[in-house]
């Protein structure tokens, strides 16, 4: 279990306050100066040497995406950095947490991370929802302008760094990134096609990186404590520490940051007082928020949370938004319901995801009650292999893959609605 010592996010539960004075003493903001006395390229090989990973759900390696950032402008275009609190999926809620009881975290490590990358400017996109969450990251920011920690010549660097909020209007898409540079830019939040990358063609044409919230909030204890301390935690290729979110069924739900490649078994018996109604009830848990896999109860009992080991059940760490789902779930229902979700969420600018959706939520509507034959269920299989990577963004995939997951482990439960309805039709005519 991660030390107290240890942890990043230490007034993660609000129990002191969020705001300057408080967080000056939790260490924020002490000798900001000094860290930002490193080149730029050095404090981008101490993030790489750190193996962090992006906490939004992909875990593309942040140092190595930072390293893509022009480091001379170009036509005197400025960089920016955007920074994603669009936090929209189901299951995922440890970025409301950070901004609520931690904001300063994330200011400093705005401004050291956009010096690294030379940006001009921080961008903070927060969800629509999260309205007294905006009023503390406002106010947060309006402190920090106060105290010239952020601004011209920001924490007395010589460096001018601005950092703005801008609130989201409730769509789910906007937190994919080229839709939240769309949606910046005043214009409809639909993804864009990739390649050109962010850093290549980001925000109004310019060089931008697009990084979570806790990507971003760890960056200045990572450079305090040093890369190897970060590292230390978790296996090869799965460093650090994670804020993991933990809801449904156990018997403490909560949001704790641990030490990755910490076992299932262990984040759920330390922290969340064990599974509802014990292990044997445990039926199955979606573990990286709603955008992967299902996995069946007994396979994650002894897994590894984090990148490799939840790959190496079919599924992903994603945004370590922990979904656990006891024996009293109807899972079926709970499939649906998600890709109902993921249906209302679709933009409609590609053809696979717009109908796709559709098509996948109603056809699970009918599984739900039995109303379907088996051949339906492989027809649905066949519907999500042609949603899947052939979208624009990772959308499409995020509406297949709970479905292949419920299709792969619990068919037979398909197949028995679907034979209990025959039969109850049958008595009926008979
Ligand atoms: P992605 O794998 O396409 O990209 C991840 C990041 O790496 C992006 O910033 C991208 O620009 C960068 N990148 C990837 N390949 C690159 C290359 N060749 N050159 C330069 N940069 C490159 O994944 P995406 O679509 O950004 O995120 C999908 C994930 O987001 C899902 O796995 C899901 O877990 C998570 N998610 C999180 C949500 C939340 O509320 N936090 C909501 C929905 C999804
Ligand atoms: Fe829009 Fe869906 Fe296509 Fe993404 S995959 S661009 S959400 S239609």
């Amino acid at each position: 279990m991660l030390a107290d010592k240890d942890r990043i996010f230490t007034n993660v539960y609000g129990f002191q306050h969020w705001g300057l004075d408080a967080s000056r003493q939790r260490g924020d903001w002490d000798n900001t100066k000094g860290l930002m006395a490193k080149s730029q390229d050095d404090i981008i090989e101490e993030i790489k040497a750190s193996g962090l990973r992006g906490r939004g759900g992909a875990g593309f390696p942040t140092g190595m995406k930072w390293s893509f950032m022009p480091k001379e402008s170009k036509d005197g275009r400025p960089s920016f950095l955007v920074i994603n609190a669009d936090e929209s999926e189901p299951g995922s809620c440890k970025d409301r947490e950070i901004i609520r009881h931690d904001p300063h975290k994330l200011i400093e490590g705005a401004l050291i991370a956009g010096y690294a990358m030379r940006a001009r400017a921080a961008y903070i996109y927060i969800r629509g929802e999260y309205i007294r969450e905006a009023e503390t990251l406002q106010a947060a920011i309006d402190e920090a302008y106060q105290a010239k920690l952020i601004g011209n010549n920001a924490s007395g660097t010589g460096y001018d760094f601005d950092v703005f909020m801008h609130r989201g209007a409730g769509a789910y898409i906007c937190g994919e990134e080229t839709a939240m540079i769309e949606s910046l830019e005043g214009k409809k939040g639909q993804p864009r096609l990739k390649p050109p990358f962010p850093a290549g063609a980001g925000l109004y044409g310019c060089p931008t990186t697009v990084n979570n919230v806790e990507s971003i909030a760890v960056v200045p204890t990572i450079l305090r404590r040093g890369a190897s301390w970060f590292s230390s935690f978790g296996r090869e290729g799965n460093k650090g520490t994670k804020l993991f979110q933990i809801s449904g069924h156990v018997n403490t739900p909560c949001v704790v940051e641990e030490a990755m490649s910490i076992t299932f078994e262990e984040l759920i018996e330390k922290h969340c007082g064990g599974i509802r109604g014990g292990w044997d009830n445990l039926l199955a848990v979606i573990p990286g928020g709603s955008s992967v896999p299902l996995v069946p109860g007994e396979q994650i009992r002894n897994a590894f949370m984090d990148f490799d080991g939840l790959k190496e059940l079919g599924s992903g760490l994603g945004t370590a938004g922990v979904i656990v789902m006891d024996k009293s779930t109807d899972i079926v229902r709970a499939i649906s319901r998600l890709s109902y979700f993921y249906k209302h969420e679709s933009c409609g600018q590609c053809t696979p995801c717009r109908e796709g959706t559709g098509w996948m939520w109603r056809v699970m509507e009918r599984l739900r009650v039995g109303e379907s034959s088996s051949a339906e269920i492989d027809m649905l299989y066949q519907v999500t292999k042609q949603v899947e990577g052939h979208t624009i963004c990772a959308l499409g995939d995020a509406a297949a893959w709970p479905i292949q997951g419920l299709l792969k482990h619990f068919r037979p439960e398909l197949e028995r609605r679907i034979a209990e309805r025959e039969g109850s039709l049958q008595e009926a005519a008979e």
